[in-house]
């Protein structure tokens, strides 16, 4: 039996509650697992000078690329999805069942209709969760991350799966020198889910994600044909119009100007300095666009995450497989902020900023 408490006792210390210097903070959202997956098929820039009128020294110099997985035939953009999905799925430690949304960022689906995420919904067995496609090239990524975010900070969903997927070497012009060298296929998937109120209390998590689009730089980027405006014909295949198209030097300085912008955006969104940065995880579009970037940042080439002399330009796939290596060789711990930045076709980009 508790004994009365008269109202001119002083309290006992141990009953008051401490005050709290702030509010709490409201949950909010964080990747809470990452995976990967490349086709095991390696072609080298030696192996491509055999086909295509180039060189490694011109490959090696101009872009940083050694190599790129090429996917087998018969492979899938949504079998790599699903498979990179399963290995996040495994690291975040939840099942497809819980999945209350799947992001699917790429331009490179197993068909036009209906969408990947639906494919990729059936083959990793999560069922009747929305499922869809987001069309923003390299962009993807960060896109999806966006939207993820803004899902789960609402509670409207507690898990979203967003991948980044491209099967492009279906898409290339295998004689087109200026393109055909680049790029590489390969998925990568996050799961976000929200932030306990602790981690939230802490600064963990998702911090910003900035998105971006200029439609009136579409024609340096684009597949031109077999869509509706140019429907596949004798004409269309003949030109090669269903293959994708690049002005790369447009394409190369509207990286290096918004990547840096969009990173600007994000350190500014919560007044953090670009020295406090420890990591950035970009897109892994050409060594000399990170280079560029990291010049206007005044961020060291040290604290970029570089994988592209693997995998070349995987788009929308490159950011999260650059993160899943990143965080299974120990370079990112815990407390520690990670910037995201990426541009493609549109032309689209953005940035996210994490706290780990
Ligand atoms: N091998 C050998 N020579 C080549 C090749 C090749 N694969 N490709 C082009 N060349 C030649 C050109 O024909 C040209 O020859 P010329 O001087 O006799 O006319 C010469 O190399 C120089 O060509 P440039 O186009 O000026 O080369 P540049 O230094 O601009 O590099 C590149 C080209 C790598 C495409 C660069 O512009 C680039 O990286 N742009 C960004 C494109 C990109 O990353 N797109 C991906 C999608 S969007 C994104 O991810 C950001």
């Amino acid at each position: 039996m508790s004994t009365p408490v008269s109202k001119s006792d002083p309290p006992k210390s141990d009953s008051v509650p401490p005050p709290r210097a702030q509010a709490p903070v409201k949950p909010g959202a964080k990747i809470i697992g990452t995976g990967h997956y490349t086709p095991e098929r390696v072609v080298s820039n030696v192996e491509l000078e055999k086909t295509v009128d180039t060189s490694d020294a011109w490959i090696t110099e101009r872009t940083g690329i050694k190599e790129r997985r090429i996917a087998a035939k018969g492979e899938l953009t949504s079998d790599m999805a699903a498979e990179a999905a399963r290995r996040a799925l495994a690291s975040a430690g939840i099942t497809a069942d819980q999945l209350d949304m799947i992001i699917v960022g790429t331009i490179s689906g197993d068909m036009p209709m209906p969408s990947c995420a639906a494919f990729v919904q059936q083959k990793i067995g999560a069922k009747h969760c929305p499922s869809f496609d987001l069309s923003a090239a390299c962009a993807g990524f960060i896109y999806g991350l966006s939207i993820a975010d803004k899902f789960v900070r609402t509670g409207a969903a507690r898990y979203v799966l967003v991948i980044g997927v491209e099967l492009l070497s279906r898409i290339l012009n295998w004689e087109d020198r200026t393109t055909c060298v680049l790029f590489g296929d390969g998925a990568g998937a996050v799961v976000v889910g929200p932030t306990t109120e602790e981690e939230a209390n802490a600064g963990r998590g998702i911090l910003a994600t900035h998105i971006f689009t200029d439609g009136a730089l579409a024609p340096a980027l684009l597949i031109p044909g077999g869509g509706s405006r140019e429907p596949f014909s004798a004409e269309v295949l003949e030109k090669k119009r269903h293959l994708v198209h690049m002005a790369g030097q447009d394409v190369f300085k509207a990286a290096v100007r918004y990547l840096a912008s969009a990173s600007r955006a994000a350190l500014a969104s919560v007044g953090l300095d670009a020295k406090e940065l420890d990591w950035v995880v970009a897109h892994q579009a050409n060594i000399r666009i990170l280079e560029a970037v990291s010049n206007r940042l005044e961020i060291p080439m040290s604290r970029f995450y570089v994988n592209i002399h693997k995998y070349g330009n995987t788009s929308s796939a490159s950011i999260p497989i650059a993160l899943d290596e990143a965080l299974a060789e120990g370079k990112i711990q815990e407390g520690q902020t990670v910037l995201m930045c990426a541009l493609g076709a549109g032309i689209s980009w953005g940035s996210a900023l994490i706290r780990w």
